[in-house]
């Protein structure tokens, strides 16, 4: 039987217009194969729709994105508006609105895709991130604005609820790769969270007794991913440090294009959100370069999320034999533009499930 799925599609702004219909083409072919439908609803929301109406998006799209399975989304941020608008006015909200408290952002060495700076290791990481809390917060202020006294005040929020669900996310992932989970903290300089960071994680993770928890702080663990990345398994990290680790782990393997995140509500109860890594990419905007990877990869988590483990495989094996090939993007040191790379992952999608 025929799966259907309802999918709210938001390419954004930048590369986020171009890498979004390259991945949702590969996605149809894989359903073609795979008797999955779907159906994706495609909203104009971003910077352009915020210059007409001064919002990123309408006053009721939680709303209409509640009415979809998942949530697709490209990138959003324009030189034009401050990235605090663009961040606060759409991202943001929705992380928060559908509670996707987990950033799921796998770091994966492929064949084609060169890091600048590993050679012969094999990276294998996941990155969970806290979405929803943290130093991402809301709460603080600017006073004495323009007086020598001007002040800028920002509180991180952090609650035992937030920081045990992320742990527990992460402990249960750790228990089914390989039992290993780092803990990203900075207990030494920040003296009330991060502490509080560590006892939590701490408490939940004694309930894994298959997991092997260390607490890094996070200068060290940058340093150490740099050094030796082979040596991570699942790191949990806060808002913050997960964001910035999610970078230098793409950057590790080739390039920020590469990476997807899942922005996962994992009861369920909430439609979760996939997305690549990286922003939209103002300086190669509309110049048909953008590497399709992180959006393609986002594409594959999405299918997974949807309950098809065989397809979203099928998909990651597609864009992995064609970087394997020798064939990327420029970012990746190749000569291949996006509507290229994309159509070389879709014929390699029917060598694929042909032979499946
Ligand atoms: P960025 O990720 O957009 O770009 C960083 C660098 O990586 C640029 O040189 C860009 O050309 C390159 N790059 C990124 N994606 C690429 C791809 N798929 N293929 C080839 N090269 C790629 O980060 P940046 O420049 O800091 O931010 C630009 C805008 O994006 C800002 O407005 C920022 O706020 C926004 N942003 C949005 C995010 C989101 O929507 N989730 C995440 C990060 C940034
Ligand atoms: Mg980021």
């Amino acid at each position: 039987m025929t799966a259907q799925h309802s999918i709210a599609v938001i390419p954004g702004d930048g590369i986020g217009q171009e890498v979004v219909p390259a991945a949702i083409e590969c996605l149809l072919r894989i359903g073609e194969h795979n008797d999955i439908a779907f159906s994706f609803a495609e909203f104009e929301w971003g910077s352009d729709y915020y210059h007409r109406h001064g919002r990123m998006m309408p006053v009721d799209a939680l709303d209409t994105m509640a009415e979809h399975e998942a949530i697709f989304l490209g990138a959003v941020g324009t030189p034009s508006i401050p990235d605090t608008e663009t961040l606060w006015g759409m991202l943001i909200p929705i992380r928060r609105h559908f509670e996707q408290y987990i950033n799921l952002r796998p770091v994966k060495t492929m064949k084609g895709a060169t890091s600048p700076l590993v050679t012969g290791r094999v990276i294998d990481l996941v990155i969970v991130r806290e979405n929803t809390e943290g130093e991402y917060s809301e709460v603080g202020g600017r006073t004495y604005r323009g007086l020598p006294q001007e002040t800028a005040i920002q509180e991180a929020i952090f609650t035992r609820f937030g920081i045990s669900r992320a742990a527990r996310f992460a402990a249960d992932l750790a228990q089914r790769r390989r039992g290993r989970l780092a803990s990203a903290t900075k207990s030494n300089g920040i003296v009330h969270t991060m502490p509080f960071w560590d006892e939590i994680v701490t408490e939940v993770v004694a309930d894994y007794p298959g997991v092997t928890l260390e607490s890094v702080l996070i200068d060290a663990l940058a340093a150490r991913m740099v050094l030796q990345p082979w040596s991570f398994d699942v790191i949990v990290a806060s808002n913050l440090f997960g964001d910035i680790l999610s970078d230098l782990g793409s950057a590790l393997t080739g390039s920020i294009g590469v990476a997807p995140s899942g922005n996962l509500n994992p009861e369920r109860k909430h439609p979760s959100m996939f997305e690549p890594v990286h922003g939209s990419a103002p300086d190669i905007a509309g110049m048909g370069i953008a590497n399709p990877v992180g959006q393609i990869w986002a594409g594959a988590m999405m299918l997974e999320h949807l309950g098809h483990p065989d397809a979203a495989l099928q998909l990651t094996s597609a864009f992995e034999s064609v970087l394997a090939s020798g064939r990327s993007t420029r970012d990746l040191g190749g000569t291949m533009s996006t509507a290229e790379f994309t159509q070389a992952v879709c014929d390699q999608i029917d060598v694929i499930a042909s032979a499946a």
